[in-house]
């Protein structure tokens, strides 16, 4: 894993929309894999930002989405759907035909990740793919003691996570109780993995990703096992971790 240590925020999401541009730049036709959540927010400003003023083309990309809210659909402004389009793909010249998102309002949600998992295959799998990562250490939803090997799934969301996430919400209630998520081996497929951690909030995760063996106790530890992710961090997010990887750390 390459280790790139920013000084705040904003610096993290100019590199990560950095490395977005020089995919989206060398092959027009990216598959990018994309993340919700508050995290990736700035990267996708200035994604807009670089659309509207370095020119940056986004017409013959395609999208695929990790995760929603099971019951939540496109119209309701706490579902990922809409999320999506509010910061990003109404913001750039995206064919929106072209962007997939699970049906979080599937009638069989069993029959839907089983269709969700075979789009990975046909429109990906992605040739880059952006991760946060949760407090618990979760990427998508994948909660602590998902295997490995799952592919696209249902999950019930960890009290944690629900309660991390309410913030979006009018109050603890609303916060849906599971999620059609991309599963670890999905995400893993992936050719390029780009994984954000910003804030202190974050420490914790990052330090047992960086120094605990890879567990299933923390999902975002089988990245361990991809052969190219690049971690992109603030100080904050960083600060706990004791062990230095020599040439793997980089700091701007
Ligand atoms: C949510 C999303 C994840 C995201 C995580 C962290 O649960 N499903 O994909 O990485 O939260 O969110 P944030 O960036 O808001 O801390």
């Amino acid at each position: 894993m390459k280790i790139l240590v920013s000084q705040d925020y904003q610096s993290l999401s100019q590199k990560a929309c950095g490395f977005i541009e020089e995919e989206v730049n060398r092959n027009p036709a990216s598959v990018l894999g994309l993340a919700t959540g508050s995290t990736p927010l700035q990267t996708y400003h200035e994604m807009a930002e670089g659309h509207k003023t370095r020119a940056v083309d986004y017409h013959n990309i395609s999208t695929i989405n990790l995760d929603e809210y099971v019951g939540l659909g496109e119209s309701d402004p706490q579902s990922y759907h809409f999320f999506m389009k509010e910061h990003l793909f109404d913001k750039v010249n995206i064919n929106q035909a072209r962007t997939y998102i699970p049906n979080g309002l599937a009638d069989d949600l069993e029959e839907e990740c089983s269709r969700y998992e075979q789009l990975i295959d046909q429109i990906g799998p992605p040739d880059l793919q952006i991760l946060g990562i949760g407090q618990n250490g979760h990427i998508g939803f994948n909660e602590p003691r998902t295997s490995f090997k799952s592919e696209t799934h249902i999950i019930k969301l960890a009290e944690s996570t629900r309660k991390a996430n309410a913030r979006f919400f009018k109050s603890l209630e609303d916060v849906p109780k599971s999620a059609i998520t991309m599963g670890i081996q999905s995400i893993l497929k992936s050719k390029k993995i780009l994984l954000l951690a910003s804030g202190e909030n974050k420490a914790e995760a990052i330090r047992s990703l960086l120094e605990d063996p890879p567990s299933d106790d923390v999902p975002a530890s089988a990245l361990c096992f991809h052969k190219n992710v690049t971690l992109l961090v603030d100080k904050e997010a960083y600060k706990k971790v004791e062990y230095l990887r020599g040439d793997e750390l980089n700091h701007d």
